[in-house]
């Protein structure tokens, strides 16, 4: 049976966090809020350290956006001693108090939305509706968690025998380090420690050594709204940074995003500590497939393709990779879907109807341009965009493969992988795509309610997306996070997810 086309264009759109410029007062008012807003920016640790300062330049044109010192193996101890000791007022703070700290911190953020937004495109090389979006992600997260604490933060009491009294508490653990990715600057680094202090830890916190300055000013944000300077530490820097946090024993539990090699190492580092055992909160990456069969319609495929595939420039983990075509559409489909990526613009994120901006760094264009150089020398490039040639910018590309298991990492960046299908392959083609051990996002295109039905109830990776995009999870409406080498769970925005950074205490009172 045939779902009604209707219910196929109807999706969450509206919830899909993509921006409407219909209005055009409200963009020519934040374009002023934008101009008025600018102001120079600085990153700095909570801990003195005798680091030198360094510039930080902007992906798009190498521009300087600001100045950054980064903290050392030193100052990381001071900043961990500082929190530990700041730790158990902070939990006896009432999680009311706490709540309404990190709600008004999502108030002042949109207040400030002039500010945030030029330095989310100078650093972090966002379009302006991403910034956008990511902005809006950022203060839902927080108050989202602040909505759970309340709920989940407080003492419950349960049932029992007559004459025992018993209740379960919830508490912070203790100093939970936060480790974020450049790819959400604020949305996943104001979420991360948002959580973690709503429920009653202190925090360490370690943005992506490529976007510091956005995190300082998260940081200076929850302070002003009322988290003590002590409970909130700020460690930019590079990797090594990171280790040291991690093998420090006062650390009662580990929040990533970022590689799966990386959290395989952070699991490993926190395995081999001395002292209690931490939990380590990670989600990565991921190969994630759209299933397009012949009964789905073309043209909201392409569009649905586009945006999960190239929106971002490709640097999201929930984006698409690989396309499988069923073979008797697939040759329409792919040539439709070459006309539509010719039409996208790429360039300066900052000018309005731009659609790819750069890439986040040097290195990470040097290693997609290596990896596109190999897939033309095997012949597989079937479309190649252009691209600016001074800045990091990558252009879309799309790789033909003959198998799944031809592509066997992520590729992070705008290039879309196609591969084909016959009509009694699609159990084989499902299991090909869950071999690759990721299990992120997933996207499926069909009328076919039954097979509909059959992949829900599957569940491929952790985010499921039927007939729509496969990005831009909304807080509370879609919780966001896979399984297998995508992460341990549980899900960002989601109902569980503060459960794993309180400890909880049973007390059983014989009355
Ligand atoms: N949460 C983001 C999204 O859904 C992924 O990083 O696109």
């Amino acid at each position: 049976r045939l779902a009604k086309p209707s219910q196929i264009y109807a999706p969450l759109r509206a919830n899909s966090q993509g921006v409407e410029f219909g209005d055009r007062r409200a963009l020519a008012a934040l374009l002023e809020e934008m101009d008025a807003a600018r102001e120079p920016s600085e990153a700095e640790p909570s801990a003195a350290t005798k680091s030198a300062p360094r510039d930080a330049a902007s992906p798009i044109d190498g521009a300087r956006v600001g100045r950054v010192i980064e903290a050392d193996a030193d100052n990381v101890r001071t900043m961990m001693a500082a929190a530990s000791a700041a730790f158990p007022r902070w939990n006896a703070t009432p999680v009311a108090t706490r709540a309404q700290i990190v709600e008004s911190a999502a108030g002042l953020l949109e207040a400030r939305r002039g500010a945030f937004i030029p330095l989310l495109q100078s650093e972090g090389g966002k379009t302006l509706d991403d910034a956008l979006a990511e902005l809006r992600e950022a203060a839902d997260m927080c108050r989202y968690y602040a909505g759970q604490a309340r709920a989940i933060c407080c003492e419950h009491r349960l049932p029992g025998p007559t004459g025992e009294d018993n209740r379960l508490r919830y508490d912070g653990r203790g100093v939970f380090v936060c480790i974020s990715p450049w790819n959400f600057p604020l949305a996943i680094f104001l979420g991360q420690v948002a959580a973690a202090l709503v429920a009653g830890n202190a925090v360490v916190a370690k943005p992506a050594e490529q976007t510091p300055l956005i995190a300082a000013k998260a940081v200076a944000l929850l302070h002003e709204a009322g988290v003590p300077r002590d409970v909130l530490q700020f460690a930019p820097g590079a990797g090594d940074v990171g280790a040291a946090l991690v093998a420090d024993s006062r650390v009662a539990g580990v929040v990533f995003t970022g590689s799966a090699e990386v959290a395989q190492k952070i699991n490993r580092s926190l395995a081999a500590r001395e002292g209690a055992i931490a939990p380590l909160i990670a989600e990565t990456g991921g190969i994630n497939a759209m299933i397009v069969d012949s009964t789905a319609l073309i043209e909201q495929v392409v569009d649905d393709v586009l945006a999960s595939a190239f929106r971002s420039a490709g640097q999201r983990c929930s984006a698409l990779r690989l396309l499988c075509l069923q073979e008797d559409i697939a040759a329409g489909a792919i040539e439709t879907l070459i006309g539509a990526t010719k039409e996208l613009r790429i360039g300066d994120p900052r000018e309005l109807g731009v659609h790819v901006g750069p890439v986040i760094d040097d290195e990470a264009k040097q290693r997609l341009d290596a990896y596109i150089a190999e897939q033309k020398s095997l012949g597989r490039v079937i479309y190649e965009g252009e691209a600016p040639t001074s800045g990091t910018y990558v252009a879309p590309h799309i790789i033909r493969l003959g198998r799944v298991s031809d592509l066997r990492q992520e590729v992070f960046g705008p290039a879309l992988h196609v591969t084909s299908w016959r009509a009694e392959e699609f159990d084989a083609l499902l299991r090909e795509v869950e071999a690759s051990g990721f299990g992120l996002t997933f996207g499926l295109q069909t009328r076919i309610e039954e097979r509909i039905r059959f992949v829900a109830a599957r569940g491929p990776a952790g985010n499921v997306y039927v007939n729509r995009n496969m990005i831009g999870a909304v807080v509370g409406s879609q919780p966001f996070g896979g399984f297998g080498l995508s992460g341990t769970g549980p899900k960002a925005g989601g109902p569980d997810y503060l459960r794993r950074f309180v400890r909880e205490t049973t007390v059983t009172i014989n009355v």
